[in-house]
């Protein structure tokens, strides 16, 4: 078991990453709550609720509040619902919120937490591998609007994370790859390590080996833990996590949420970006093959079908490129920079290079 720290004063919170922790999750709550509400993905519940449940009851007295297990939980009205249960059920500012499911759940869990009573103590039990590396992480909460994706949101960090690496065997494997895609991610922008770890360690990760996942999971969160440690409401530093996330939220939105998964659309945004810096004289030949070998390895895909036009289109609207057409590039591996200074010239150099011309979404 390894425990991680997000260093934010007296708001600090461990971050667990350790096997069968569903078991053992009472011992991680701090105090002794009254009532634990489990907001749960209610596909992860039938999988693991029990488990989970009879944990909890050691210590508090346990309700269970289920949510679909799709992106359309992560609504206005579904958080009202959820809301209205937590007054029937007389939730008090001492009780506990748990999240149990993906980034959907704590995404909506955690809104609802943060303005239930004006904030009810929070933990997050992620069971996606993108929840356990990024989304669990940093206390960013939202939900969609019908204008936009995660137009309302707060930042309200929890009080704790734990990550059961051995709940990642389950999820389906287009959802592991896609998570595949953060953890990489980590690797080009911070620590050569996690790549060298893809590399050598194809059939153990495609397997969900418990030991190599809570070593590659405890690293990416690591990262994720610092960064947002050094600046929780994401004015700066935070930025660099959203390596290939200007092309891959564009090429998402440019697909009406159906046709990519994030780590699919990210991936080729961040194989995007190493065309880009290779264009700017930033990256050599070699660097983008690395890029390249790395999703390739776990089965991502490093080209697609894609309408250009959408595409550029979608990240000229997207919130976060509006405040000044920021890129994250590398000036080499493992130096992320931010760029202001990306010309369309630059862009029609670097858009051949992932688009597929054939009827194929996507190649490994
Ligand atoms: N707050 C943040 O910082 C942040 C960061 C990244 C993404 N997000 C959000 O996260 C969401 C995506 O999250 P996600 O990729 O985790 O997807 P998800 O929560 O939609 O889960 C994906 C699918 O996997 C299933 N699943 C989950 N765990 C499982 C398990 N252990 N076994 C079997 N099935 C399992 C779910 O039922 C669901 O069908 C998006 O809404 C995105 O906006 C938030």
């Amino acid at each position: 078991m390894k425990s991680l720290k997000v260093e934010l004063g007296s708001r600090s919170y461990d971050i667990v990453v350790g096997s069968d922790l569903v078991d053992s999750a009472s011992d991680y709550l701090a105090g002794t709550p009254g009532k634990i509400v489990v907001v749960a993905d209610e596909t992860v519940d039938g999988l693991y609720g029990a488990r989970l449940v009879k944990s909890l009851s050691r210590v508090g007295e346990v309700h269970r509040v289920l949510v679909p297990s799709t992106e359309t939980a992560k609504s206005w009205s579904q958080a009202g619902e959820i809301l209205g249960r937590l007054a029937e059920l007389k939730l008090r500012r001492n009780d506990l919120i748990v999240t149990f499911g993906g980034g959907v759940a704590s995404d909506l869990g955690g809104f609802v937490a943060s303005v239930y009573q004006r904030g009810v103590a929070l933990i997050h039990i992620p069971t996606t591998l993108l929840g356990q590396v990024d989304a669990a992480i940093g206390g960013k909460t939202g939900v969609n609007l019908p204008a936009g994706k995660n137009l309302a949101g707060t930042f309200y960090q929890p009080s704790r994370v734990l990550c059961d690496v051995s709940v990642l065997r389950s999820l389906p494997s287009r959802q592991f790859r896609s998570g595949m895609a953060e953890v990489i991610k980590y690797g080009l922008c911070y620590e050569q390590q996690i790549l060298d770890t893809v590399q050598t360690q194809k059939a153990a990760i495609q397997s969900s080996d418990p030991e190599v996942m809570a070593d590659l999971v405890a690293r990416c969160a690591g990262i994720k833990a610092r960064v947002v440690s050094a600046d929780e409401n994401d004015n700066s530093g935070r930025i660099i996590l959203n390596y290939g996330h200007t092309f891959g939220h564009a090429l998402e939105a440019a697909g009406g949420y159906e046709l990519w998964l994030h780590g699919e659309a990210i991936s080729l945004g961040m194989m995007f970006a190493a065309n880009l810096a290779r264009s700017m004289g930033l990256l050599d030949d070699d660097a983008v093959e690395v890029h390249r070998r790395a999703f390739d390895n776990v089965g991502l895909p490093v080209k697609g079908q894609f309408d250009s036009n959408a595409v550029v289109g979608a990240w000229s609207i997207d919130k976060k490129f509006l405040d000044g057409q920021r890129w994250v590039l590398l000036e080499g591996l493992q130096n992320p920079v931010v760029r202001s200074d990306v010309g369309p010239l630059n862009i029609e150099d670097a858009l051949p290079a992932v688009r597929l011309s054939s009827p194929t979404r996507g190649v490994r």
